[in-house]
């Protein structure tokens, strides 16, 4: 060939590997587009089904799956489990309970569902896979709608999966939720520069709900291979418990808070004893890369184990337990935007409610009444705001939702008396007959009345001083489909990874934050509608099934892992050990067609 040849050959060679590219980015942007505009593109199934081959292929070749190539939706967590688990019985543990049944003043029974991220993250995975969901009962009327085994079916009205309710006594209560858990490992994970409090009496409680938790996973069990998603703090040792009564269940650990570095968590007394029951999960996950990072590190340094990097995996006492992060998110609200009043009306509605001049921009806090949330140093932030710009004073109220949390306990009596004090304080000083700049209203609130004040507000301040992920920041985005609004997200929150185009404070520095509530109360709506499109693009695509697909299909991979063990052992026992020469390998995974 030519010179010339040869030059013409490489101009198209490069040109065709151009246009193909360009037209996998078109086809790849257009989807975005389609999908960001709201419901699924027409033949959405059939896209996902090509997304599910493409990761299939990935799978194949060993490479790491990219989730964010399938789109998710309760039919594709149903189609893992039907296709990559079949027969598994989800079993979901969490200490607070999805529905609360409690008896009204004249005798009836009302349905609460709690203020808690994990909750509403939870609750339409469980609903997908039609599962178990075990849980504290500690509403007062929880007793009188259980039938004879402590189950009752739920949601109330389209029952989906069963609730089962596990009795707790005063004292175990007392010991392992608000003490252990909430007085010694809460301040403990959360960097709030509030003491741990570590009591022998409240760890021994601590243990002992694990365990009657453990027996009823073993008595809710169908076979001995259930899927078992744990969740939180208030389970550190169940996991161990587990593992040592159904040996081949697949046991996932979600740690919702953060995980504190090695130093901090060396405080614990318990810590040996905490990591040991953790490592009994197949998987620990974490929202934060960040996190499991400091997992891993606290496991290094305490315990006997093998840390295999590269593969995010900790081998302990003979097991495998894989360290990942898989940030949590929301189920993307259509049905429940549909049934709410468009936003101009909830603006009309929620500044009739609390009396909000015309002319001031309402900024709103959503959150439990917690002393990780930042709620005094928003209040900082206004006053500091009001200071520097003394001309904003009457143009700007700030309402603070907080639903009550752990009121018992000397911390957070101690902030609501403060929050009260404070708000009250800024109403003296910068309010009138007509205008109260901070309105403090400790009051839980439904999901849809949530929505509402989210739809009402012009800033959103998520300022929480330490937080595992915090899903306020995804539902203010999830609310708003006028594209507008501004989002004040803390850096120290796991949402700030994500949701970039937000105004991103630091909580601790209030003149830096009213610089921030000034550039939000002062933005465009151009400004504001691009940000709030691309933050909303990233909570529709990376929605709650995807945070438990993810899972799922690590837990589906370490399944078929460990039927490959347990046929290798076989095989080596049948023909003798074959050594580890490629064709017995190959053979072996060939047994149980291992990819
Ligand atoms: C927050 C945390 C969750 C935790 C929950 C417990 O939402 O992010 O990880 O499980 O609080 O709240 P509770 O009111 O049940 O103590």
């Amino acid at each position: 060939m030519t010179q010339y040849g040869v030059d013409l050959f490489l101009v198209l060679v490069l040109a065709s590997l151009g246009l193909s590219a360009l037209a996998i980015f078109v086809t790849f942007s257009r989807n975005r587009r389609q999908h960001a505009r709201g419901s699924p593109p027409p033949g959405d199934d059939v896209a996902s089904e090509a997304a599910r081959k493409v990761l299939r292929e990935f799978e194949k070749n060993g490479q790491s799956v990219d989730a964010a190539l399938v789109s998710w939706s309760p039919e594709t967590l149903r189609k893992i489990l039907a296709e990559d688990l079949p027969d598994a019985q989800v079993i979901v543990v969490s200490n607070r309970e999805p529905y609360i049944h409690n008896e009204t003043e004249d005798g009836d029974v009302e349905l609460v569902v709690p203020a808690s991220g994990l909750v509403s993250a939870l609750e339409p995975i469980t609903r997908a896979c039609a599962g178990t969901w075990i849980a504290y009962g500690g509403g007062t009327a929880d007793r009188t709608v259980v039938d004879r085994n402590d189950r009752v079916q739920v949601p109330p009205g389209h029952p989906s999966y069963t609730l089962r309710r596990v009795w707790l006594s005063d004292e175990e209560y007392q010991g392992y939720y608000l003490g252990f858990a909430n007085e010694g490992l809460w301040p403990l994970c959360h960097i709030a520069f509030t003491r741990p409090i570590f009591r022998e009496s409240d760890w021994e409680a601590y243990e002992a709900v694990n365990r009657k938790f453990a027996e009823t996973v073993v008595a809710e069990a169908r076979n001995e291979r259930p899927i078992v998603l744990v969740q939180d703090y208030h389970f550190a040792l169940l996991p161990r418990m587990i593992r040592e009564r159904l040996p081949e269940a697949i046991v996932i650990t979600f740690w919702h808070i953060p995980w504190p570095n090695s130093e901090v968590f060396s405080i614990c007394p318990w810590r040996e004893r905490i990591l040991d029951g953790l490592l009994g999960s197949s998987i620990v996950g974490f929202h934060t890369q960040f996190h499991a990072n400091n997992f891993t590190e606290s496991v290094d340094r305490f315990m006997e184990s093998r840390i295999e990097r590269a593969d995010a995996a900790i081998s302990y006492g003979g097991q495998v337990t894989l360290v990942h992060a898989y940030p949590i998110s929301i189920e993307w609200p259509v049905e429940l935007l549909q049934s709410l009043p468009s936003v101009e009306e909830c603006r009309a509605r929620v500044r009739r409610r609390f009396k909000i001049p015309a002319g001031a921009k309402l900024c709103v806090g959503v959150e439990r009444l917690d002393y990780t949330k930042g709620i005094l140093d928003r209040f900082h932030a206004l006053e500091e705001l009001f200071i520097r710009h003394p001309e904003l004073v009457g143009k700007v109220v700030f309402l603070q939702i907080a639903a009550p949390s752990r009121g018992t306990l000397p911390a957070y009596k101690q902030l609501y008396e403060e929050c009260l004090r404070y708000a009250e304080e800024l109403n003296e000083r910068y309010g009138s007959e007509s205008y109260r700049p901070v309105l403090m209203v400790a009051e839980h609130h439904s999901q849809a009345s949530v929505y509402e004040i989210y739809r009402a507000a012009d800033i959103c301040m998520v300022t929480s001083l330490h937080d595992g992920m915090n899903l306020v920041a995804k539902e203010f985005v999830a609310s708003r489909d006028d594209e507008q609004g501004v989002l004040l997200l803390s850096t120290f929150a796991g949402a700030s990874r994500e949701l970039l185009e937000a105004l991103i404070v630091n909580p601790y520095d209030a003149a830096m934050m009213s610089e921030a509530m000034l550039q939000a109360l002062t933005m465009g709506s151009d400004e504001q509608h691009e940000r709030m499109r691309r933050m909303r693009e990233i909570v529709r695509d990376n929605n709650v099934y995807r945070w438990a697909g993810s899972m799922l299909l690590d837990a589906a991979r370490l399944r078929k892992r460990g039927d490959l063990d347990r046929v290798t052992a076989s095989y080596d026992r049948a023909n003798g050990p074959a050594g580890d020469n490629v064709v017995s390998m190959f053979e072996r995974k060939q047994a149980v067609g291992f990819r």
